[in-house]
Formats: C-alpha cells, sequence, structure tokens
C-alpha cells in the first residue's frame, strides 16, 4: 500500500528543550505522524522525550548517527528499540561488520545508514584521509549499506536518483534539504521541494524549519502535504 502523504513527512524536532518540543508536538498532533528527535534534544532531556513524543502519537526517528565498534552499536540501537523508535541512524562509513550488527539488534526496527554529510566536501575528506569526492562515495556507501541489510539511507534530494540505483527499490531514501515552493532556504543550499523530492524517489521528507518557524504550524503541515499530493 503506498504510503499516504502526511506518513512522508518527517518533523525534525530541533529545538532545544523539553517545553519548546511539547509545543510543536501539540501544534502537530494528529495531523504530522513522525517526528525526528536529534542530538541536541536527546542530550538536553534524554529518553524521557522519546517517551513523551510517542504517548502523543508520534513515531520517532531518532537521528543520533551511531558509529563505533559493532558491538557497541548494537547494544546501542537495542536501548534505542527498547524506547520505542521506529527509526535510527547509523553511519555506513562504521563498515560491514557495524552494518550487520545494528540491523540484525532490533529486527522491527528501520535502521537508516548516513552516507557522506552535506557539510562535507572533498576537501573536507581530503583533510582526514578519504580520496573522494562526496558525489561518487555517497552511492558506494549506499551499497554497502543495501548489501548488508540497511533499511534505508538518508542522502541529500541531490543525490536521490544516484542512491536509488545503487540501492534497488526496497531500501528507503530519507532526505533533508526540502523546501516548500517560495520557502526561505536557511542555510539549506541545495534544495529540492517536497513534490520534487518524492517524484525523485524519496520515501520520506524530513522537514524542520519551514515548519518549525511558521507562525502556524499545522497549515504549514497541511500545505506541504498539498504540495505533494498535488505534485
Ligand atoms: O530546518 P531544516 O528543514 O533545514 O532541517 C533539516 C533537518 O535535517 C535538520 O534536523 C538537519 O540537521 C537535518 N539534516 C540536514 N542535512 C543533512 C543531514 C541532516 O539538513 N545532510
Amino acid at each position: 500500500m503506498p504510503t499516504a502523504d502526511k506518513e512522508k513527512i518527517i518533523v525534525a524536532l530541533d529545538v532545544p528543550n523539553r517545553t519548546e518540543a511539547a509545543r510543536v508536538l501539540d501544534d502537530l498532533a494528529g495531523a504530522a505522524v513522525w517526528c525526528k528527535i536529534g542530538m541536541q534534544l536527546f542530550t538536553s532531556e534524554g529518553p524521557a522525550i522519546v517517551a513523551e513524543a510517542r504517548e502523543r502519537g508520534f513515531r520517532v526517528f531518532l537521528d543520533l548517527k551511531f558509529h563505533d565498534i559493532p558491538n557497541t552499536v548494537a547494544y546501542g540501537v537495542k536501548s534505542a528499540a527498547a524506547l520505542g523508535v521506529d527509526m535510527l541512524t547509523i553511519h555506513l562509513c562504521g563498515g560491514p561488520e557495524m552494518i550487520r550488527g545494528a540491523v540484525a539488534a532490533a529486527p522491527g526496527l528501520c535502521v537508516l545508514g548516513v552516507t557522506v554529510l552535506t557539510s562535507s566536501t572533498a576537501e573536507t575528506l581530503a583533510a582526514v584521509g578519504i580520496p573522494h569526492e562526496p558525489a561518487a562515495w555517497v552511492p558506494q556507501l549506499a551499497a554497502v549499506g543495501a548489501k548488508n541489510g540497511i533499511g534505508g539511507i538518508v542522502c541529500s534530494p541531490l543525490e536521490i536518483a544516484a542512491v536509488r540505483a545503487a540501492v534497488g527499490p526496497s531500501v528507503k531514501i530519507v532526505t533533508p534539504g526540502v523546501r516548500p515552493a517560495g520557502a526561505d532556504l536557511g542555510d539549506q543550499k541545495r534544495v529540492l521541494t517536497p513534490a520534487a523530492a518524492v517524484a525523485a524517489g524519496a520515501d520520506y521528507l524530513v522537514i524542520g524549519r519551514p515548519i518549525l518557524a511558521a507562525p502556524d504550524r499545522r497549515a504549514a503541515f497541511a500545505a506541504i502535504v498539498d504540495e505533494i499530493a498535488a505534485g
């Protein structure tokens, strides 16, 4: 069954504390399905913030980007699964054994692999001894993820086609860097609209500021759903 358009949007809870997170969740309760809890909010509020989002009926994407020895990552994933999160991230450059360990640790969970951070350039990679252009390394990492059972890949909207070609049809593609038509870009430079990202093959869109900073968050969310449906 195709995913309903509102289920394709993951609202990034990029706020510093529980009070502000609760405001966003209250504004979107019953409309949005997914929220993303990242290192800022999780580090300040701990597992209680995951419980709070779940109690309000949200599915939770825990974006902590695990990267460590396979045993440690596997136990980290297990602990996250026990919190009831539905998706989480690991770094694919942790390698095949780490990826397999993460996937095996929580069979019901969608483990997403991060390829190359969009903040990295060829110079950033060269400075740490990696002789690749990001655009060439992204599909290579995505293919390693797919080969080792990853549930999804996080990538920039401009990398969707290359990643889809590398991973096949069943691996989910999750993309940030999405801006509704006419929206403020903030610090995002290489963006697609929600409809264009879905048309390019994204399964989920991570959207923060266009919803968080809107005067009416519920209306902003609904407008993005409509834009996807119309596209
Ligand atoms: O506010 P905005 O819509 O730009 O938020 C996008 C979200 O996706 C943020 O949580 C950001 O950290 C995350 N993200 C990103 N670019 C990446 C990886 C993650 O914008 N390459």
